[in-house]
Protein backbone atom coordinates (compact mmCIF):
# COMPACT_ATOMS: atom_id res chain seq x y z
CA UNK A 1 0.00 0.00 0.00
CA UNK A 2 0.96 3.60 -0.81
CA UNK A 3 -0.65 6.09 1.44
CA UNK A 4 -1.28 9.30 0.59
CA UNK A 5 -1.99 11.89 3.76
CA UNK A 6 -2.77 15.56 2.99
CA UNK A 7 -2.78 18.34 6.08
CA UNK A 8 -4.90 21.20 6.71
CA UNK A 9 -6.81 23.33 4.59
CA UNK A 10 -6.59 20.95 1.90
CA UNK A 11 -9.95 19.71 2.57
CA UNK A 12 -10.70 22.83 0.90
CA UNK A 13 -8.98 22.42 -2.53
CA UNK A 14 -11.21 23.32 -5.26
CA UNK A 15 -12.55 26.62 -3.11
CA UNK A 16 -9.19 27.56 -1.23
CA UNK A 17 -7.18 30.35 -3.56
CA UNK A 18 -7.61 28.79 -6.87
CA UNK A 19 -5.05 31.04 -8.60
CA UNK A 20 -3.01 29.00 -6.42
CA UNK A 21 -3.99 26.06 -5.80
CA UNK A 22 -6.24 25.59 -8.69
CA UNK A 23 -10.21 24.53 -9.08
CA UNK A 24 -9.85 20.88 -8.84
CA UNK A 25 -10.92 19.44 -5.15
CA UNK A 26 -9.07 16.70 -2.76
CA UNK A 27 -11.54 14.39 -4.03
CA UNK A 28 -11.03 14.83 -7.63
CA UNK A 29 -6.89 14.50 -7.13
CA UNK A 30 -7.53 11.66 -5.50
CA UNK A 31 -9.77 9.95 -8.09
CA UNK A 32 -7.36 11.32 -11.01
CA UNK A 33 -4.34 9.08 -8.76
CA UNK A 34 -6.61 6.20 -8.71
CA UNK A 35 -7.74 6.83 -12.44
CA UNK A 36 -3.39 7.02 -13.20
CA UNK A 37 -2.39 4.38 -11.57
CA UNK A 38 -5.52 1.50 -12.66
CA UNK A 39 -4.74 2.57 -16.26
CA UNK A 40 -1.00 1.99 -16.08
CA UNK A 41 -1.09 -1.25 -13.78
CA UNK A 42 -4.88 -2.65 -14.54
CA UNK A 43 -7.29 -3.45 -11.36
CA UNK A 44 -7.35 -7.15 -9.75
CA UNK A 45 -10.33 -6.69 -7.54
CA UNK A 46 -10.99 -8.82 -4.33
CA UNK A 47 -6.92 -9.57 -4.03
CA UNK A 48 -4.94 -9.48 -1.16
CA UNK A 49 -5.64 -7.38 2.29
CA UNK A 50 -7.31 -3.92 1.47
CA UNK A 51 -8.22 -2.74 4.77
CA UNK A 52 -9.56 0.81 3.09
CA UNK A 53 -11.60 -0.38 0.30
CA UNK A 54 -9.74 0.98 -2.05
CA UNK A 55 -9.27 -0.97 -5.85
CA UNK A 56 -6.11 -3.36 -5.49
CA UNK A 57 -3.99 -3.05 -8.71
CA UNK A 58 -3.08 -6.46 -9.97
CA UNK A 59 0.90 -6.11 -8.61
CA UNK A 60 -0.39 -5.88 -5.12
CA UNK A 61 -0.01 -2.11 -4.79
CA UNK A 62 -3.30 0.11 -3.66
CA UNK A 63 -3.36 3.30 -2.72
CA UNK A 64 -5.06 4.98 0.87
CA UNK A 65 -6.03 8.53 1.44
CA UNK A 66 -5.89 10.23 4.80
CA UNK A 67 -6.68 13.86 5.17
CA UNK A 68 -6.37 16.03 8.44
CA UNK A 69 -6.94 19.93 9.57
CA UNK A 70 -4.97 18.30 13.12
CA UNK A 71 -1.06 17.95 13.90
CA UNK A 72 -1.99 15.19 16.41
CA UNK A 73 -4.42 13.11 14.09
CA UNK A 74 -1.31 13.71 11.32
CA UNK A 75 1.46 12.50 14.19
CA UNK A 76 -0.66 9.45 15.05
CA UNK A 77 -1.57 8.79 11.35
CA UNK A 78 1.63 8.85 10.59
CA UNK A 79 3.22 6.17 13.04
CA UNK A 80 0.65 4.06 12.41
CA UNK A 81 1.18 3.90 8.82
CA UNK A 82 5.13 4.03 9.09
CA UNK A 83 5.42 0.94 11.46
CA UNK A 84 2.90 -1.17 9.20
CA UNK A 85 4.49 -3.45 7.12
CA UNK A 86 2.55 -3.60 3.91
CA UNK A 87 3.19 0.09 3.77
CA UNK A 88 5.57 0.63 1.02
CA UNK A 89 5.88 4.41 1.37
CA UNK A 90 3.69 7.38 2.23
CA UNK A 91 3.14 10.83 -0.14
CA UNK A 92 2.58 13.27 2.30
CA UNK A 93 1.81 17.06 2.07
CA UNK A 94 2.12 18.63 5.54
CA UNK A 95 0.58 22.02 4.32
CA UNK A 96 1.33 24.36 6.63
CA UNK A 97 2.49 22.30 9.31
CA UNK A 98 5.74 21.67 7.08
CA UNK A 99 7.28 25.19 8.16
CA UNK A 100 6.97 24.43 11.65
CA UNK A 101 6.12 21.41 13.00
CA UNK A 102 8.61 19.45 14.44
CA UNK A 103 6.33 16.94 16.18
CA UNK A 104 5.66 16.38 12.91
CA UNK A 105 8.92 16.18 11.86
CA UNK A 106 9.75 13.59 14.92
CA UNK A 107 6.97 11.04 13.60
CA UNK A 108 8.89 10.92 9.83
CA UNK A 109 11.69 10.38 11.83
CA UNK A 110 10.71 7.53 14.13
CA UNK A 111 9.24 5.25 11.24
CA UNK A 112 10.54 3.09 8.89
CA UNK A 113 8.62 3.86 5.92
CA UNK A 114 9.94 6.31 3.75
CA UNK A 115 8.01 9.78 3.20
CA UNK A 116 8.24 12.00 0.30
CA UNK A 117 6.96 15.41 0.75
CA UNK A 118 4.34 16.74 -1.76
CA UNK A 119 3.53 20.67 -2.53
CA UNK A 120 1.17 21.72 -5.32
CA UNK A 121 2.25 25.29 -5.00
CA UNK A 122 6.33 25.72 -5.51
CA UNK A 123 7.25 26.91 -1.62
CA UNK A 124 10.54 28.37 -2.26
CA UNK A 125 8.74 30.99 -5.00
CA UNK A 126 6.01 32.52 -2.30
CA UNK A 127 6.93 33.87 1.51
CA UNK A 128 9.78 33.74 2.63
CA UNK A 129 7.89 32.09 5.53
CA UNK A 130 7.04 28.90 3.31
CA UNK A 131 10.71 28.69 2.13
CA UNK A 132 11.83 26.43 4.82
CA UNK A 133 10.34 23.24 5.85
CA UNK A 134 11.37 21.37 8.80
CA UNK A 135 9.98 18.00 7.85
CA UNK A 136 11.59 17.82 4.36
CA UNK A 137 14.94 17.17 5.74
CA UNK A 138 13.78 13.41 7.17
CA UNK A 139 11.62 13.10 3.96
CA UNK A 140 13.08 10.71 1.03
CA UNK A 141 12.69 13.66 -1.44
CA UNK A 142 10.45 16.88 -1.67
CA UNK A 143 8.61 17.83 -4.98
CA UNK A 144 6.95 21.36 -5.05
CA UNK A 145 5.55 23.20 -7.51
CA UNK A 146 3.96 20.79 -10.19
CA UNK A 147 0.42 20.71 -8.76
CA UNK A 148 -1.18 17.35 -8.11
CA UNK A 149 1.49 15.66 -10.52
CA UNK A 150 3.45 15.92 -7.75
CA UNK A 151 1.13 13.55 -5.97
CA UNK A 152 1.94 10.85 -9.29
CA UNK A 153 5.61 11.29 -9.46
CA UNK A 154 5.70 10.87 -5.19
CA UNK A 155 4.04 7.32 -5.87
CA UNK A 156 5.99 6.21 -8.93
CA UNK A 157 9.05 7.23 -6.87
CA UNK A 158 7.87 4.49 -3.82
CA UNK A 159 7.42 1.96 -6.18
C1 LIG B 1 1.10 23.75 0.52
C2 LIG B 1 2.07 24.91 0.75
C3 LIG B 1 2.00 25.39 2.20
O1 LIG B 1 2.86 26.51 2.39
C4 LIG B 1 0.60 25.82 2.56
O2 LIG B 1 0.53 26.18 3.93
C5 LIG B 1 -0.43 24.80 2.21
C6 LIG B 1 -0.31 24.10 0.94
C7 LIG B 1 1.06 23.33 -0.96
O3 LIG B 1 0.56 22.23 -1.25
O4 LIG B 1 1.49 24.09 -1.84
O5 LIG B 1 -1.38 24.58 2.95
O6 LIG B 1 1.55 22.62 1.27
Amino acid sequence: MIAVVNGPNLNLLGRREPEIYGSETLADINAWLIKIFESRRGFDFGVGGNIGGQPEFSDGLWLEFFQSNSEGELVSKIQELGFNPAVKGIVLNPGAYAHYSVALRDAIAAVPAPVVEVHLSNIHSREEFRHKSVTAPVCRGIISGFGKMGYALAIESLL
